[in-house]
């Protein structure tokens, strides 16, 4: 079965995975959606609502389906699974939601597909690297959206610090999406400058407190959000929709996606976010940046407690 490059399938059509829709039909990326979800008359109402708004964009079809439908999609988003309550991490998830990734790739892999999957459903990386190991698919067709949404935020809250278009600033957010995440301070740039340069040009000479505040911020988004409104789902619905163009346009944007470690700062064997070029066979390559002997040190960190949580599914 050949891939059709405007076909994306969307599985678990909750409050990510119905947002996400929304945005990809309002990207016109592709010409045909498919949502699945294990309560069908949700992604029946989805499908129905979202179709509602097509005549305000453009043309596509869109419709509940079964997993008889992904063989020509060219990615398939996952964002099925529970999310977070006000007092869970996102690691707490991983019972359930290791559970129902094993089961939606044991349908995956009944069928032919040469597409990408494009995990979102938390914890990320432990899950990508769950949907990789049970899908046997090679490691560049696997991807999670990892710490592209907290780049997101980092890029906002930065802007926002430093009165300059987020889209500007080229700074990152890597290792895990979650509690043990860390910035790449050492190699942010804001129009390629150096971002302590940026700061002073801007009258801010305090670096310190305000690293560890915008840091905090961006890594505590997710429970403020959770705290006030029950879930988050309009950024990484744009993330999702930004990954999407990545590969069907084959962009070769370089982008935090998650991905397998092979030797990169030391790692292997894990998956954690890392800028990679991405591109119509997901990831091309990862772009190991320079990081700093802190930075280093608690990407490592970040990596052993994510080994830790892998080691109980593959001792
Ligand atoms: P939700 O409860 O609103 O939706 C989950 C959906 O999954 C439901 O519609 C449910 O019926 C469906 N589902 C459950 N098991 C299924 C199965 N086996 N097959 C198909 N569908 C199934 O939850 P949500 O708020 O949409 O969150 C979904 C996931 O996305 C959570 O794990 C959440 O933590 C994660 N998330 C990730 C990011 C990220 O940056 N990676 C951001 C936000 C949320
Ligand atoms: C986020 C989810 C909960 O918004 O992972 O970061």
């Amino acid at each position: 079965m050949s891939i059709d490059s405007r076909k994306v399938v969307v599985v678990g059509c909750g409050f990510v995975g119905s947002s996400s829709a929304f945005a990809l039909m309002q990207s016109k990326l592709f010409s045909e959606m498919v949502l699945i979800d294990a309560d069908h008359d949700r992604a029946e109402g989805e499908a129905m609502d979202i179709s509602h708004g097509m005549a305000f964009a453009s043309p596509m079809k869109i419709y509940a389906g079964s997993y008889d439908d992904i063989t020509d999609a060219a990615v398939i988003v996952i964002t099925a699974g529970a999310n977070q309550k006000p007092d869970e991490t996102r690691l707490d998830l991983i019972r359930k939601n290791s559970a129902i990734m094993k089961s939606i790739i044991g349908e995956i892999k009944k069928r032919p597909f040469e597409g990408i999957l494009l995990i979102v459903s938390n914890p990320v990386d432990i899950l990508t690297y769950i949907a990789l190991k049970e899908s046997g698919y090679p490691a560049n067709r696997v991807i999670g959206s990892g710490t592209v949404l907290d780049t997101g935020r980092f890029r906002y809250e930065l802007g926002e610090h430093l009165g300059v278009d987020s889209r500007s600033i080229h700074a990152f957010i890597i290792g895990e999406h979650g509690d043990s995440e860390l910035a790449a301070w050492s190699e942010a740039r804001v129009g390629g400058m150096p971002i302590n340069d940026f700061c002073e040009l801007r009258g801010h000479y305090d670096h310190e407190a305000s690293m560890e505040k915008i840091f905090n911020s961006v890594k505590n988004s997710a429970y403020e959000i959770i705290a006030r409104k029950h879930a988050t789902y309009y950024g990484i619905a744009m993330a999702v929709c930004r990954i999407c163009a990545a590969i069907v346009r084959n962009e070769q944007s370089i982008l935090p996606v998650s991905s397998l470690m092979t030797g990169e700062y030391g790692l292997e064997n894990v998956v954690l976010s890392i800028p990679a070029v991405v591109d119509e066979n997901g990831i091309e390559t990862v772009v190991p940046i320079e990081l700093n002997e802190t930075e280093l040190s608690k990407l490592q960190q970040s990596a052993a407690v994510l080994k830790k949580v892998i080691a109980e599914f593959y001792p």
